[in-house]
């Protein structure tokens, strides 16, 4: 086998891999989920009162950056309310009959999860207004010319929608969900909870000041916290540790080059390209997403939003600017035109 294949396969294993640890650390019941308290309590009392009148939950439209646990909050309600989760994406919705097809595996107050839901067709769309309001479907069938309409019933059924691009929902779908709920980037302290959850669920001890340190890294976001733990966990296994100290966490870190803010390698390609090749912008982001061999969504929905809050950039009009703050971080020194 060649070396290449060899990589491959063992890449595909490790990501097999992860992604059976993925199913282990995801948090099943609301108790456990940390963070976004005004979320959780709003979610709790909602399922508690659909409960109490023995009614299907309202629809619920979850929003936010990648990594903020809108997949885990789906799947909780769904446990919460005691009920099957159907799930599909937006883009895999082609059809009228792919939606047919899942719409019809429905039990009484199962959850509907559509992830990404914003990239669903228009027409698609269309179809299944009625579905959500009056839990009916229109079908078309036969060809042309003796076509007929036909209304199917569906049973009640909660669709949890998902998106990390509210922007992109057309507001006759937005205005279909009865909850809309956006979710927040998280606090160092809750990204704590959350790498000490994690590890106590994959059994491999975090001392607290390492765990602090793996937060104040993980760009606000639980799914980095997780990666980052389970990469330090790689090196803290190998170098023979029982326990994650704070010593084999920096020197991974480093190794992984994440800085100090939880800027990664193509952050800081993305912040160098615009101070270096675009004079620190105003810089269209198609340019900049070029510049560096990235896709555009990448750049919009993973990198901007962190750098954005976290100040390293700013929007205009005319396109993405550099603050002082990009350039102090990256020592470049940064002579604003307006001095000359
Ligand atoms: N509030 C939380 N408490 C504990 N763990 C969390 C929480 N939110 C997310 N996680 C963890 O982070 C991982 C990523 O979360 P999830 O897949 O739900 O994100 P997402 O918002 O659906 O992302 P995407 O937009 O990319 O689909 C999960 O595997 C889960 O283990
Ligand atoms: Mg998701």
């Amino acid at each position: 086998m060649s070396k290449e294949n060899q990589n491959e396969l063992y890449n595909l294993d490790r990501q097999t891999t992860d992604l059976e640890i993925d199913q282990n650390i995801r948090p099943e019941r609301l108790d456990e989920y940390v963070g976004q308290e005004e979320i959780k309590e709003n979610i709790r009392v909602f399922i508690n009162a659909a409960k109490m009148r023995n009614e299907v939950l309202d629809h619920v439209l979850l929003y936010g950056p990648p990594g903020l646990g809108k997949t885990t909050l789906a799947h909780i309600i769904a446990n919460e309310l005691g009920v099957n989760i159907k799930t599909a994406s937006g883009p895999s919705i082609e059809k009228s009959g792919d939606l047919a097809a899942i719409l019809s595996t429905l039990e009484p107050n199962d959850v509907l999860f559509i992830d990404e839901i914003h990239r669903m067709p228009r027409f698609i769309e269309e179809i299944l207004y009625p579905a959500m309001e009056d839990f009916e479907f229109d079908i078309v069938i036969g060809q042309e010319g003796n076509a007929r309409n036909i209304k199917i019933d569906l049973p009640p059924f909660t669709l949890v929608g998902a998106t990390t691009r509210a922007g992109d929902i057309s507001s006759p779908l937005r205005d279909r969900f009865g909850i809309v709920s956006k979710l927040n980037y998280y606090t160092d302290d809750e990204l704590q909870k959350i790498i000490e959850r994690t590890s106590r669920v994959l059994d491999m001890p975090i001392e607290s000041d390492a765990a602090k340190e793996l937060a104040k890294r993980s760009r606000k976001t639980p799914r980095i916290a997780n990666r980052l733990f389970k990469r330090v966990r790689d090196f803290a296994l190998v170098n023979g540790d029982e326990v994650i100290t704070r010593e084999i966490t920096m020197s991974s870190l480093e190794r992984l080059h994440v800085d100090q803010y939880g800027l990664d390698q193509i952050d800081i390609e993305y912040l160098t390209s615009l101070i270096n090749k675009f004079n620190g912008g105003p810089v269209g982001v198609e340019t900049i997403a070029t510049s560096i061999g990235e896709e555009v969504s990448t750049i919009e929905d993973v990198v901007e939003p962190f750098l954005l809050q976290e100040g390293f950039i700013k929007r205009t009009q005319r396109g993405r600017v550099a603050t002082d703050k990009a350039y102090d971080h990256l020592k470049i020194a940064h002579y604003p035109d307006a001095l000359f």
